[in-house]
């Protein structure tokens, strides 16, 4: 099954993505992550992504839609993926309809008040690259997993969040319309706890 979620910053794509990789298979194709491992290894697509991540702005289209039809041709892609993060706006909806099919779209609605929460508290492994929210960390420095460092991210501080919120509501959330009226769009709420968020995900995925 060729799988998008979709929802605001903080909506929970990444923790649930992450999860139906380990526990049903699935590929996850996060563009945030892909473009964060280009700037951390200096590469010319990193170098070009920085700034627009690191002020809550979109990257050009054109630089996103390559790197994910390339990430779509890889083996592991051919039996089923989630994208996290792709498409953001219609020009890559469009532009995906040529790449791939897709089955369908979980559209993950969440408030502005537990965004804020969420992202005000995520920490990510620099090391293995799991994500955490300090309510349930004991040591917000370090990694349960691996003992890694924890950071909090770029573009996690409180003005950039309230930017990125901003760009979903103009650029990300006509493709609820867009995905409605191609007959593949599911909407879930998810303001409460994760796991049970990840149950209702499994049932409306029927896996
Ligand atoms: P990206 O990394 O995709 O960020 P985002 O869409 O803003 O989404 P987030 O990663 O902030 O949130 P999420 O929904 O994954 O939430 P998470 O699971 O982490 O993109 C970053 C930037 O890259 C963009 O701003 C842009 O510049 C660029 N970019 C990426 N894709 C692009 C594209 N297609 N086109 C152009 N530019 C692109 O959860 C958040 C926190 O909540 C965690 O700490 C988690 O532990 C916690 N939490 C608490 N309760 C729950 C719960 N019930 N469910 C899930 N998580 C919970």
């Amino acid at each position: 099954m060729n799988i998008i979620f979709l929802g605001a910053p903080g909506a929970g794509k990444g923790t649930h993505a992450a999860r139906l990789k380990v526990e049903k298979g699935y590929p996850q194709i996060s563009t945030g992550d892909m473009l964060r491992r280009n700037i951390a290894e200096g590469t010319p697509l990193g170098l070009a992504a920085k700034q627009y991540i690191d002020e809550g702005e979109l990257v050009p289209d054109e630089v996103v839609i390559g790197m994910v039809k390339q990430r779509l041709a890889e083996a592991d892609a051919q039996n089923g993926f989630v994208l996290d993060g792709f498409p953001r706006t219609v020009t890559q909806a469009q532009a995906l309809d040529g790449i791939a099919r897709i089955d369908v779209v979980l559209n993950l609605e969440v408030t502005e008040d537990t965004v804020l929460k969420r992202l005000s508290g995520r920490r990510v492994c620099t090391s293995c690259g799991s994500v955490f929210h300090t309510s349930r960390l004991e040591d917000e420095t370090v990694c349960p997993l691996c003992g890694g460092k924890l950071m909090q991210r770029a573009d996690d501080k409180p003005e950039t969040i309230l930017h990125r919120l901003e760009v979903y509501h103009e650029q990300t959330e006509p493709l609820i319309e867009y995905y409605d009226q191609a007959g593949l769009l599911i909407n879930v709420q998810v303001d409460g706890d994760a796991d049970d968020n990840y149950r209702d995900i499994l049932k409306v995925l029927g896996i």
